[in-house]
């Protein structure tokens, strides 16, 4: 195999995601106290490792759900067609929701998948995002709670990929891609 044309440099270290997650948890316990049953929701691929991190931080009743939908493919140019790959498992109706992104880059994925959820009549949808990339943003939409706001980079790690690659570094680093001479 042959040399990636691209090197990684932290951005967000391990140990600030954590902190920043204690904290996340705290607010998100507050809002959703004497909920009967909250229904986290990762989005995936790239949420998985947030999404771990997340609910072992919230003492409450979760019940944890994925819901895949298509967005970047290979590349690194978002697309603004948003397709529903793989679907939730369980009813959301009457249900406090709590969506898990990874990344808000365009808005366009979370956008999307609020609007589908909100169709089956919830009692709630909240959403949080690790990180929110407000300079690119195409559809107005904010997350409820986002971890961290970044400039417009390429990251990888800590369960995000550059073309299935990278998920399994522990904190978020910038892709600087090498050009060559
Ligand atoms: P949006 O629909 O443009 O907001 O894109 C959101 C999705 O694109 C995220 O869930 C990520 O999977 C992916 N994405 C956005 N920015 C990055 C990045 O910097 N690195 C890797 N994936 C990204
Ligand atoms: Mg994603």
């Amino acid at each position: 195999m042959s040399q990636p044309d691209y090197t990684i440099t932290q951005l967000i270290s391990a140990k600030s995601i954590a902190a920043r997650i204690e904290e996340l948890a705290q607010e998100i316990q507050e809002q959703f106290k004497g909920t009967d049953k909250l229904i986290v929701v990762g989005l995936l691929r790239g949420s998985f490792v947030f999404i771990a991190d997340l609910v072992r931080e919230l003492n409450l009743p979760v019940e944890v759900d994925f819901l895949e939908a298509s967005s970047y493919g290979d590349g690194t140019e978002s697309s603004k067609e948003v397709r529903i790959l793989k679907d939730l498992r369980g009813e959301i109706s009457g249900r406090d929701v709590l969506v898990v992104e990874d990344i808000v880059d365009t808005g366009f994925t979370l956008s999307h998948v609020v609007n589908l959820l909100s169709t089956r009549n919830p009692k709630n949808i909240k959403t949080i995002a690790l990180l929110d990339k407000p300079s690119r943003r195409e559809v107005e939409i904010k997350a409820t709670w986002t971890g961290f706001e970044i400039p417009d980079e390429f990251v990888v790690g800590y369960g995000i990929d550059y073309a299935q690659r990278n998920r399994n570094l522990p904190f978020i680093g910038c892709v600087e891609f090498n050009t060559k001479s």
